[in-house]
């Protein structure tokens, strides 16, 4: 079957819905093909809820970034320069879509494997990330283990990921780069900010 990122051949279907975020409501444009077509993500809620908006500055990277809800949330409350890549056309063609029709200028979406397009010596103050588990372990730990060479030396990497999916084990898996903390643990699902060691 294909996975939602493999979506050439899947015909298009645009759908349009609203959500709110600290009482803001956000319009999103979806699709066929991409993840979580109808709504915003639980995870991915969750992972906002517990960003540290107040601390967040500089460059962030929204790594994996569908069409673009982590970034454009994150742009209307923090000032900060977004990078935000996807191996998904069409979640990033919609991903600049959304962000004129929230009305936010300062995002710069790309298609990269991981981090394969991002210069290699752009260092980010924040990695977000609710990482492609369907593309399987190698995708999901090159993201979160290959964050470590694109994080200043203060900068943290959040992410959200089940219980069931093996959170603990991830955590355990990148503990040799990373001091990584659990923040929040809601419905199964857990979200987990690492910094440096
Ligand atoms: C769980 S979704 C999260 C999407 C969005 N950030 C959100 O929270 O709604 C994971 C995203 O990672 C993307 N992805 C899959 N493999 C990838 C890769 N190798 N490099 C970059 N992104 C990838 C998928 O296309 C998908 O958009």
């Amino acid at each position: 079957m294909a996975q939602y990122f493999e979506n050439a051949n899947l015909p298009s279907n645009i759908v349009e819905f609203e959500t709110y975020f600290l009482n803001t409501k956000f319009t999103f444009k979806s699709d066929n093909g991409v993840f979580s077509k109808e709504k915003l993500d639980f995870g991915t809620r969750l992972l906002l809820e517990n960003l540290p908006f107040k601390d967040m500055n500089g460059d962030i990277l929204d790594l994996g970034c569908g069409y673009g809800v982590v970034s454009i949330i994150l742009s209307k409350f923090i000032d900060a320069k977004f990078d935000a890549v996807d191996v998904n056309k069409r979640a990033l063609h919609l991903a600049e879509m959304n962000m004129k029709l929230n009305k936010v200028t300062d995002i710069n979406y790309f298609e990269s494997n991981c981090y394969d397009a991002i210069d290699e010596n752009k260092k980010y103050s924040y990695i977000i990330t609710n990482p492609p588990i369907r593309a399987g372990k190698e995708v999901v730990y090159k993201m979160l283990r290959g964050a470590k060479d694109h994080l200043k030396d203060d900068g943290f990497l959040y992410f959200v990921m089940r219980k069931d999916h093996g959170a603990k084990t991830a955590i355990r898996d990148i503990s040799d780069i990373y001091n990584a903390e659990v923040i929040c643990k809601e419905k199964g699902f857990f979200v987990i900010k690492c910094f440096l060691r």
